[in-house]
């Protein structure tokens, strides 16, 4: 079985290879990756020369090479990870979401059609569809509507709907996921979780947005690998699962807890002025998933421990991620020391 995972240099990409190439030997695992600033090669090498890991440089926009690569390797699944993911840089830049968002998700369409994949797993996500407010009660479900409030989860819900019409029109077999926010292991130093990790291990300010209410509902990476697992071999073609475990938290609440796991002082928290269009909540209902008999393994509380151990046992590989680049992007945004 040829498995094409796009975008597997990446965040949850990597989490996901690592986890497919290890439970299934059986299958070719093909990792497609344009390395954008978001992709690195170092975290394969545990497995870099097993004989089910293979990997393409490539950009999912090149609709010549896709389709080319497409019509030589006849990839059995498609598990479409390759994005450009960070709402603050699509606030500051959108066009390049919607190149590789949307124009890529269709280039990867059209050739998964023509080589006729048993299956196109789309890996979307909650901010498809909007802000929830603060009551408890409300949660997003896969029938929620989509009302996207960032240029980023614009070209987002675009691809889905573009995924969905492949599905419609061409009897293209899929599925759409739309997990929650993600942490863990590998997780870019640009995002909530792995910067203050970051800076609060060099005793560096942490930029909280506005009044650092707006809550986030946060998965482990490894729980949402074990989901698109269950979705990409259990899941009827056609259907959307939402993805999240109730582990609900603001944001304030977030860096207040890797804070005081540091045992470092809260006045390194910096309240910074608010990004645009901020979405106030997320929340998911997974019972369509659960349904289908996923559980998570892991709650926020061991969650965020294990995430904090792996931040601090692995300092090379972030520290490597925070060059002149990186502190570039970090002043342009913050203007905080
Ligand atoms: P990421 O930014 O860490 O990784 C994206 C990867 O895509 C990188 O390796 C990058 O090099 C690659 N890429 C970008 N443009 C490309 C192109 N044109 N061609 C080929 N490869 C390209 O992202 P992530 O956080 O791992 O998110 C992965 C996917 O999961 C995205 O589709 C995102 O929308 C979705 N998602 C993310 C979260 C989250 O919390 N991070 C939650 C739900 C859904
Ligand atoms: O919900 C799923 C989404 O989660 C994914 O689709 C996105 O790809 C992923 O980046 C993430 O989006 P968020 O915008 O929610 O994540 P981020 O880590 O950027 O921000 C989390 C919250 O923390 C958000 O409310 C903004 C706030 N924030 C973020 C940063 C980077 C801060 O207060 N300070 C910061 O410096």
């Amino acid at each position: 079985m040829n498995i094409l995972v796009t975008g597997g240099s990446g965040f949850i990409g990597g989490n996901f290879v690592q986890y497919m190439v290890d439970k299934y030997p059986e299958y070719n695992i093909y990792n497609l990756d344009l390395l954008t600033y978001a992709g690195d090669l170092t975290k394969h090498k545990e497995y870099e020369n097993k004989p089910n890991y293979h990997f393409i440089k490539a950009d999912i926009a090149d609709r010549y090479k896709i389709l080319s690569i497409f019509n030589e390797r006849k990839f059995d699944y498609v598990v479409h990870f390759a994005a450009e993911s960070h709402v603050d840089r699509s606030i500051s830049d959108p066009e390049v979401f919607i190149r590789t968002n949307v124009l890529g998700t269709q280039v990867l369409l059209d050739a998964a059609k023509e080589v006729g994949v048993k299956k196109f797993v789309h890996i979307s996500t909650d901010e498809v569809y909007g802000e929830l407010d603060f009551d408890p009660d409300t949660f997003f479900t896969e029938e929620t509507p989509l009302q996207p409030n960032s240029p980023y989860s614009a070209s987002k819900a675009s691809s889905d709907l573009l995924v969905r019409a492949y599905h419609e029109t061409y009897d293209l077999p899929i599925n759409i996921t739309r997990c929650s926010n993600n942490y863990g292991p590998y997780h870019f130093p640009e995002k909530l979780i792995p910067l203050t990790i970051s800076r609060v291990l060099n005793d560096e300010k942490v930029p909280v947005y506005g009044d650092g209410k707006n809550v986030r509902d946060w998965l482990h990476v490894y729980d949402h690998c074990t989901a698109i697992d269950l979705v990409m071999h259990q899941a009827k073609s056609g259907e959307t699962y939402n993805i999240g475990g109730h582990n609900e938290k603001t944001n304030l609440e977030v860096v207040q807890t890797i804070i005081s796991a540091l045992d470092k002082s809260e006045n390194l928290i910096e309240f910074v002025k608010d990004r645009l269009g901020h979405d106030k909540r997320y929340a998911i209902d997974p019972t369509k998933l659960e349904e289908l008999g996923w559980k998570p393994m892991y709650n926020f509380e061991t969650g965020i421990d294990q995430t904090i151990k792996w931040y601090l046992e692995n300092k090379d590989w972030w520290e490597a991620i925070i060059n002149e680049e990186y502190k570039k992007y970090f002043d342009d945004q913050y203007q905080i020391n």
